[in-house]
């Protein structure tokens, strides 16, 4: 991306980047050059992708240069069984980058275990994929998408979908330089304290910022009051059974 060079702050996340005008999904690039032996903090990105990959085998929807489509290779020493809530501690970064390139005052959440949502609506999403020997993490593809500039979504996103410009006052378009340079930074920093601390420190840092809590939801079978997100990154809910710690899955609201 023009001019990402002099505004990256980070130490490895985006120091080797492509930059596509169209694919097929950014995760795929990225986990083929993973494969190829890209280095660690590799960054693919696309200006549009035309099978962007959603999680649940969902599709996310990705029109021309608008909006941030990226992938990121990264190689953490961390096993397989560490591995589910890192995607928490990318959606902390995420928020944080949100946070900071919205300079109004404006609701910023996750909402477990991968989405982020502004001003209730999601204006970002992460999928984050591993390739694996036995208990192993070879590499990890963390992909993002973050609405950034676009100002119309499509019939069944329109009351759920947001972007950053859309959450502007008067509507004004980002530069999405800026916003990858900030995104990149922020989910370094998140994914290097994950991989040093372990979950918990991400967990507290998110506790003031997760969506749901206190409301009626359900995931997958199970259906309660969102209690929070104990240290590990489990998602509580309260149920007439007692509290159920549940390790994956979508959280909707009942
Ligand atoms: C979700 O909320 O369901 C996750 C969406 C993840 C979308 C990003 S866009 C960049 C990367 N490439 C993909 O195909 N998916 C992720």
């Amino acid at each position: 991306m023009l001019g990402l060079s002099s505004q990256l702050r980070t130490l490895r996340y985006g120091r080797s980047i492509v930059s596509l005008v169209q694919t097929g999904s950014t995760n795929d690039e990225a986990r083929a050059a993973a494969l190829r032996g890209a280095p660690d903090g590799h960054v693919v990105c696309a200006e549009q992708q035309l099978r962007g990959r959603g999680s649940s085998g969902r599709s996310w929807s990705s029109p021309p240069g608008l909006d941030l489509f990226v992938s990121i290779v990264d190689r953490p020493a961390i096993a397989l069984p560490q591995l589910p809530p890192l995607t928490l501690a990318v959606g902390l970064g995420v928020a944080r980058a949100v946070e900071a390139l919205l300079t109004a005052a404006a609701q910023v959440q996750v909402k477990w275990p991968n989405d982020v949502l502004l001003n209730g609506k999601k204006c970002a999403g992460i999928l984050v994929e591993a390739s694996t020997s036995g208990t192993t993490v070879d590499s990890l593809v963390i992909g993002i998408g973050l609405n950034v500039n676009r100002l119309e979504f499509e019939p069944e996103l329109r009351d759920i979908a947001t972007s950053l410009r859309a959450e502007r006052p008067g509507h004004a378009a980002l530069d999405r330089t800026q916003a990858l340079a900030e995104l990149l930074a922020a989910v370094e920093l998140q994914v290097d304290r994950f991989a040093a601390l372990g979950p918990a420190t991400i967990v507290a840092d998110l506790a003031p910022r997760l969506a749901l809590i206190g409301q009626r939801a359900r995931c997958g079978e199970v259906e309660g009051v969102v209690a929070g997100v104990s240290p590990a990154g489990a998602l509580l809910m309260r149920t007439e059974s007692g509290t159920r710690e549940l390790h994956a899955g979508r959280l909707l609201p009942a």
